[in-house]
């Protein structure tokens, strides 16, 4: 089964072929980031412009990379939500256009089971399964029984993990999108900064994460009006321990209580090496899965993938599919 998806929820316009719910024929991405560096992040009028200007050649390419004509692809999907308005769009509207014109079925995805299912690219999951999604606008842990079956047990109450990154990157002065930033300057750094784990002793699984990135600010502008010198390395380290300590144990807690099997970690901070390698020495005798780096963000391929379980089940949308701000899994 050949499945054509389409992603453009926040700043990446993608369009993947996809086989059989694993296999990965071609995924090409246009990503708006040296856009937004200027503006310290994503402008959705300017998101939404970028989107409708790329798609058609994101498009030719991801057939051209899978050596495949549209004739041959079975279904179309596309992500519905959530995510920005205006990009999500243009997904949408060049889905339902190829859809029409090719007497294709659709299908709607969420762009968070979209980012649960790269972790199923040349991959089979095994289930009782946690899914811990870490990405720019969410941070969940999800359980699931089966494909498809999605019960989310915690969420952050504030501040995602990507966004706290991308703040914290701010505030050490380096360019958006901080993550990967952060985390290329910790591999210098030293952890010598105490700062505090929010949320960790409370004995549900959500997530706090605006209480640190508020300690991190202090703790700089602290050091800067007493003079003291101090490497952004170390800072940048420092605040990444944290952030692993309160993944590992709102993951760890729940594997437990849950007995999964399988711990999937997914989203673009899920690219993260510390929160890698302490989740990796840290969580044993459950599998342990990271999609590849290059899956990790936004991409059409984990549309595709998480399409194939959608169309297994017999859901299919039609010409009515709207873009949704917010959508629950
Ligand atoms: O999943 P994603 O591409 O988009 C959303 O759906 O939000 O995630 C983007 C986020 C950004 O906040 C970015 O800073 C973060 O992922 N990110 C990272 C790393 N690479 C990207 N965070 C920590 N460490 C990284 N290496
Ligand atoms: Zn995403």
């Amino acid at each position: 089964m050949l499945i054509l998806s389409f992603e453009s929820s926040c700043d990446e316009t993608s369009v993947s072929v996809t086989k059989d719910g694993k296999e990965v024929l071609s995924n090409s991405v246009l990503s708006q980031i040296n856009i937004f560096k200027d503006y310290g992040g994503v402008v959705p009028e300017i998101a939404s412009r970028e989107h409708v200007k790329g798609i058609g050649y994101v498009f030719e390419k991801a057939l051209k990379d899978a050596d495949t004509k549209i004739e041959d692809i079975d279904y179309i999907a596309v992500t519905e939500g959530p995510g920005l308005i205006g990009s999500l769009l243009t997904g949408i509207n060049a889905a339902k256009a190829v859809s029409l014109n090719e007497e294709k079925p659709l299908v709607g995805v969420n762009h968070l089971s979209g980012h649960i299912y790269s972790s199923a690219i040349d991959h089979t999951l095994t289930f009782p399964l946690l899914a811990l999604i870490i990405s720019g606008g969410h941070t969940e842990l999800v359980l699931m029984e089966d494909h498809y079956n999605f019960h989310k047990i915690g969420m952050t109450v504030d501040d995602a993990v990507g966004e706290v990154f991308d703040k914290v990157a701010r505030i050490l002065n380096l360019e958006y999108p901080g993550g990967p930033l952060v985390d290329k300057v910790g591999k210098e750094g030293e952890i010598i900064y105490e700062l505090p784990r929010p949320l960790i002793h409370l004995a549900n699984y959500n997530f706090s994460f605006s209480g640190l990135k508020s300690a991190v600010l202090k703790l700089t502008q602290d050091m800067e009006k007493d003079h003291i010198a101090y490497k952004i390395e170390d800072v940048a380290r420092s605040f990444e321990e944290a952030v692993a300590d309160v993944l590992l144990e709102r993951t760890l807690r729940a594997v437990k209580e849950f007995s999964v099997k399988e711990v999937v970690v997914v989203g673009g901070s899920a690219a993260n090496s510390v929160i890698r390698e302490k989740l990796k020495d840290n969580i044993k005798n459950v599998i342990l899965t990271f999609p590849s780096l290059k899956y990790c963000g936004d991409n059409a391929a984990m549309i595709g993938i998480s399409a194939y379980y959608k169309i297994k089940r017999g859901e299919f949308a039609d010409m009515s599919l709207s873009a949704k701000s917010r959508l629950d899994l």
